[in-house]
């Protein structure tokens, strides 16, 4: 598959200060939210192989990546047995909701925006559990954990661009990528700070 050319994209905003500290003190709630991150991304996956069972190239690469998502998943349901928490019923999650409002509805547009999408979130996700485990002097296991978390997920935003410049122009696609990026700056900066992923 043809790779994107990643020096055209706009470099990530920085996570706002504050975060990681709020995630470091309340860490139990930010597995809670990890959990249902995970099990979404791996739903969100799911749902990519039903609304393209046309597009071989889709459907090959999200059944793969959703069975990721769900051993991740599996592994943070694990550490949060294991810590006897009980599990939280999932909740909305503001910031992915204001990058889905972006997605345009018509067709030409639909599968570019949520490819794209997706870029943007997981290349979210694998800035903030590197943070994470960048972090984790207390607890190497832990720190292990989210660094091989942070890397699986660097993989993923690179693949959701590869796959549309699979179906796409490669110049429609990078500078698509980087208004979202531009975007969910400002969407990042309105959220108050939470024990969670965004
Ligand atoms: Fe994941
Ligand atoms: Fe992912």
């Amino acid at each position: 598959m043809a790779v994107v050319d990643l020096s055209q994209l706009s470099p990530l905003a920085a996570t706002p200060a504050g975060w990681l500290e709020t995630v470091l003190a309340n860490f139990d709630d930010f597995l809670m939210d990890h959990a249902s991150a995970e099990k979404k991304a791996s739903g969100m996956a799911m749902s990519m192989v039903s609304h393209y069972p046309d597009q071989p190239s889709i459907v090959r690469a999200m059944v793969e990546l959703a069975v990721e998502e769900l051993n991740h998943y599996r592994e943070v349901m694990r550490l949060i047995l294991d810590r006897q928490l009980t599990p939280a019923a999932d909740l909305k999650d503001p910031y992915i909701h204001a990058l889905n409002g972006q997605v345009r509805k018509a067709a030409e547009h639909f599968l570019l925006d949520r490819l794209v999408v997706a870029a943007v979130v997981e290349r979210r996700g694998a800035e903030r559990f590197a943070l994470i485990a960048d972090n984790l002097d207390r607890d190497p296991a832990l720190a292990r954990f989210y660094r091989a978390i942070a890397i699986s997920e660097k993989r993923h935003w690179e693949l959701f661009l590869d796959l549309a410049i699979k179906h796409f122009d490669e110049q429609v696609v990078i500078e698509r990528f980087n208004e979202l990026t531009e975007r969910e700056a400002q969407v990042i900066k309105t959220l108050p700070l939470r024990a969670a992923l965004h």
